[in-house]
C-alpha cells in the first residue's frame, strides 16, 4: 500500500487541509483501484481547498476533482482539473447540476457539514447514481453517537443506523423473502466500517454459488 497521501500531507505547505491522520490508511486501501485511472472524484466539504490539491496530486494528471460546498468563498480553489460547486449538500437541485455536468462520477468522499441528516440525504441523492464500480467514503460518522448531534448508541435515524440497515440490505438474497433484493443489493459490493469512516464499494452483483470441492 503506497504511502502518497500520508508524506503528502504531512508535507504540504500550500493551502490548508485537514483530515485525521488515520484516514490516510483507509483512503490508501480503497482509493488505490481508481490512481492514475482519469477518475471524477467529488468531495463534498472543501474549506481550505487543500484537500481538493491533495486528491488532484493523487489521483493523477487525468483526474477531474469536483469539490461542493455551502461557502461562496470557496470558489476560489478553482484551478486546472478542480471545479467547485456552491450549495448545501443536501439540495437535490445542485446535486443534479453536478451529474448534468459530469455523468459519470467514480469516488464521493463526504467531509461537509458532518450534520447526520446531511450525511443521510447526500447518500440518497448520490449513491445510486455513482458509477457502477464507484465508492462512496464518508468521513466523521462518530457524530451518530453524539446526543448533541442527534446520536446516541442504538439510536434510530442515525447515518449509523441507516449503515446497519444497508448491511441487512446488502444480505437480502438470505432473509428468505423478509427483505426485498433492492436496487442497493444488486450494486454494492462491499461496506466497510472503521473508526469514524464508513466505506461502500459498488459492483454489480450477480447470482451467488457455494460450490464444493475435493482432493482427487
Ligand atoms: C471539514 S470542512 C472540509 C475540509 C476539507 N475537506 C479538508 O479536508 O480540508 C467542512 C466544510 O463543509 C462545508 N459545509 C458545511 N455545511 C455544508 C453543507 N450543508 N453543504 C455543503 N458544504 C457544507 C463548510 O463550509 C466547510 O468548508
Amino acid at each position: 500500500m503506497s504511502d502518497f497521501l500520508h508524506r503528502y500531507f504531512l508535507n504540504n505547505h500550500s493551502k490548508r487541509c485537514h483530515k485525521w491522520l488515520h484516514y490516510f490508511d483507509i483512503y490508501e486501501r480503497h482509493f488505490d483501484r481508481f490512481r492514475g485511472k482519469s477518475p471524477t472524484v467529488l468531495e463534498i466539504g472543501v474549506h481550505g481547498g487543500g484537500s481538493l490539491e491533495m486528491w488532484k496530486a493523487y489521483f493523477g494528471p487525468g483526474s477531474r476533482i469536483l469539490g461542493i460546498d455551502i461557502n461562496e468563498k470557496c470558489k476560489q480553489h478553482e484551478s486546472e482539473g478542480i471545479e467547485v460547486f456552491i450549495g448545501s449538500q443536501d439540495d437535490p437541485d445542485l446535486i443534479e447540476s453536478v451529474f448534468q455536468q459530469h455523468p459519470k462520477i467514480d469516488v464521493v468522499i463526504d467531509d461537509g457539514s458532518h450534520e447526520i441528516p446531511h450525511q443521510i440525504a447526500s447518500f440518497q441523492l448520490l449513491y445510486s447514481r455513482l458509477d457502477p464500480s464507484g465508492l462512496y467514503l464518508v468521513e466523521d460518522v462518530y457524530h451518530s453517537y453524539h446526543e448533541r448531534r442527534g446520536g446516541g448508541i442504538g439510536r434510530d435515524g442515525t447515518f449509523i443506523d441507516m449503515v446497519k440497515h444497508k448491511i441487512d440490505e446488502l444480505n437480502a438474497a438470505h432473509t428468505r423473502g423478509d427483505l426485498p433484493i433492492s436496487d442497493f443489493t444488486r450494486s454494492t459490493d462491499s461496506i466497510c466500517c472503521y473508526d469514524s469512516v464508513v466505506v461502500f464499494e459498488r459492483r454489480p452483483q450477480g447470482l451467488r454459488q457455494a460450490v464444493a470441492t475435493r482432493a482427487m
